[in-house]
Parts: structure tokens; C-alpha cells; sequence
């Protein structure tokens, strides 16, 4: 078994330097002074454009405008309104600019893609709603019709659309080629209920998105950043720069084909002394029945 032990060695250094490191970090801002508006609090990554530059993140995605006493987020060419900022959990809820709530003659005015930034994105509980006209009316549980945000001049063919939000993944069958998509906008998940009508979806329009920020917190982490139990984790990974939670299956396989392979390499080494083994026990009785031959032809041969 005097091989064995090495073996076992290898495969520790091996688990040892390929596990990584988890380091929590938190950024603690540094003198600056919470801001509000609206009722919001913006303290770091976020800060006010009439605060100090260097009170928030550098990315201009944080410097948020105060407009009639509502905090404007500007990603691209969208423009949405701060409804909460949650700074346990790096999470933020915003609505489109154009929503107006209770204003059920207010439309969306921004594409949600404009929302998929290096420091924020979506978060994971929203739902689509997507914005189509159709030449011809369509009867579909997911679509519900629109009588203020379509676009009249679609179909430069026909004087008639048909105006729809399409709630959530629509599978492919129940989308008809009578339609093209106008815009897209998300809804928190948590506002939609099943069969909602226009009034409804409008209520989770002005209520908003769920978007995160945690990124912003990821500082230098140059492993896997993400967010675990509402702390910012970094982890260093040493072979592949994907979280360990992907790699698993294949860092199992690694370690039983090394469990294989040394046993196999033990089998061929007790193999090849047995063998070895085998063939001198097998010459050293050859010899002595030799040995025992010569002595009774040499007994014979005294006689
Ligand atoms: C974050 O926390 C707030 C309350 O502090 C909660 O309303 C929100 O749903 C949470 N968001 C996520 C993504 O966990
Ligand atoms: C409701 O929204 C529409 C479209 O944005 C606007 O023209 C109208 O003035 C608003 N109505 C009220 C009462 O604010
Ligand atoms: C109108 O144009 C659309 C393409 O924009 C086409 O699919 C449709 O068949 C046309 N309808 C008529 C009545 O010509
Ligand atoms: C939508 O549904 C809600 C609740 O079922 C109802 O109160 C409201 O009147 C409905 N609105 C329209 C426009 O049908």
C-alpha cells in the first residue's frame, strides 16, 4: 500500500489548490451623507447629480436626477423612475418614465433592453410585457387588448390595429405572424395575477421592475461575483473562471477519475508483482526438483 499514499497526497495538494477562496468584501462608502428624494434614500453606489462626484459609484448609471421630487435613472436612452431602493439585498424597483400610475392613458415609453448595464440588470422575478399590433384580432389567454398604447399607423396597408400587451413567454404557436412587436417592457412578478386585464398590467407598469445593483459592490473581484445570503461574495477560482456551483459535476468526475486511474495504476503494480512473484517461485521449484533429480541420478549412478 506504499503506493497508495502519495497518491492520496497528489489528489489533497490537488483539492487543496484548486479550491478557492470566498471573500466577503463590502465597500463602505466614505463621509458622504445620505441623500433622499422623493421619499428614496440614495446613499453609496448611488448618489444625487447635485451631490459630491465622489460620493457614488464613478459609473454615471448611479448619479440619479431629483425631478419633481422623483429620482430619474438614465441607462441608455430609458428613462425610469426609483420607486424603492433595497440596500440589504442590492435590489431596486423602477417604472417607466412614461407610466403614470392611475393614468390608465399612459403608455411605456423605453425598452426594457436598455436596462442590461455592467452594474445593473434585471433581476430574476420579472415578467415580460411585450407591446404588439396586429392586422387581424387575435384570441389568445396571454394577450390582452390595448385601447391606448398602440401604434394606429403600424400597417401602412391598413387602416385598422389591433392593439395587444402580451403577458409573459408566449409559446411560438400562440404567436401569430399578424403581429409585430411595438416595444417591451418588465414587470415585478410579484404584481402579475393570472387573467389580468389592461387596468391590472397598467397597476404593475407603474408598480415596476425589479432591477440589481450588487455589482457595483463587486469592487475588484476578479473571480465569480454574486450575491449569498445578502452578502457580496468573490470567489477566486484557480483552474476555470466559472463558479464552482457550474463546475461541480465536472470537479466530481475529475476526482473519481483520479480515484479510478490510481486504482487501476495499484491493480497493474500488484499485478506485476504477483507475476513477478509467481515466476520466481515457479523457477525456484524448477530448480529443486532439478536439484532433486541430480541428487538421485548421482545416488544412481554411486549404487
Ligand atoms: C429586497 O428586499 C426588499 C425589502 O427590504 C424586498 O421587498 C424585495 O423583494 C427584496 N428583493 C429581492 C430580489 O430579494
Ligand atoms: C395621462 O397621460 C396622458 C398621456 O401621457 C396625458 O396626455 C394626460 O394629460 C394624463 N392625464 C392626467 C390627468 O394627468
Ligand atoms: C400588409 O402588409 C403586411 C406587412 O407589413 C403584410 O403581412 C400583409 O399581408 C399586408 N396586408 C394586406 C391586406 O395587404
Ligand atoms: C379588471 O379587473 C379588475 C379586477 O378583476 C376589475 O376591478 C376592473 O374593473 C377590470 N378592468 C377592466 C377594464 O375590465
Amino acid at each position: 500500500m506504499s503506493k497508495g499514499k502519495p497518491m492520496f497526497s497528489i489528489l489533497t495538494i490537488l483539492v487543496l489548490c484548486c479550491w478557492f477562496a470566498a471573500r466577503i468584501r463590502a465597500q463602505n462608502p466614505s463621509s458622504c451623507v445620505s441623500s433622499s428624494c422623493g421619499g428614496v434614500s440614495i446613499s453609496y453606489p448611488f448618489r444625487l447629480a447635485t451631490d459630491h462626484p465622489n460620493c457614488g459609484h464613478p459609473d454615471p448609471i448611479f448619479k440619479l436626477q431629483c425631478l419633481q421630487n422623483r429620482p430619474i435613472l438614465q441607462s441608455g436612452s430609458g428613462k425610469f423612475v426609483v420607486q424603492s431602493i433595497s440596500y440589504n439585498n442590492f435590489s431596486m424597483r423602477v417604472s417607466d418614465l412614461g407610466v403614470v400610475d392611475k393614468n390608465y392613458s399612459s403608455c411605456p415609453a423605453y425598452s426594457s433592453n436598455s436596462l442590461g448595464t455592467q452594474y445593473i440588470s434585471p433581476g430574476q422575478s420579472n415578467e415580460d410585457i411585450i407591446l404588439v399590433n396586429c392586422l387581424k384580432p387575435v384570441s389568445h389567454p396571454s394577450y390582452v387588448e390595448d385601447p391606448v398604447c398602440g401604434n394606429p399607423s403600424a400597417f401602412s396597408n391598413s387602416s385598422r390595429v389591433y392593439s395587444y400587451l402580451v403577458v409573459g413567454w408566449v409559446p411560438p404557436s400562440g404567436m401569430t405572424d399578424s403581429c409585430v412587436e411595438d416595444r417591451r417592457t418588465l414587470v415585478s412578478s410579484d404584481t402579475l395575477v393570472g387573467n389580468s386585464n389592461y387596468t391590472m398590467i397598467h397597476d404593475s407598469m407603474a408598480y415596476g421592475m425589479d432591477l440589481t445593483w450588487f455589482r457595483a459592490l463587486c469592487g475588484e473581484c476578479k473571480g465569480f461575483c454574486s450575491v449569498e445570503d445578502n452578502k457580496i461574495s468573490c470567489r477566486h477560482v484557480c483552474y476555470e473562471d466559472t463558479p464552482f456551483s457550474e463546475r461541480t459535476f465536472g470537479f466530481l468526475i475529475f476526482v473519481v477519475g483520479v480515484g479510478i486511474g490510481s486504482l487501476l495504476v495499484l491493480r497493474f503494480i500488484f499485478g506485476v508483482l504477483f507475476v513477478v512473484g509467481f515466476l520466481l517461485y515457479k523457477r525456484r521449484k524448477q530448480r529443486s526438483s532439478t536439484d532433486k533429480a541430480e541428487a538421485k541420478a548421482l545416488e544412481l549412478e554411486k549404487r
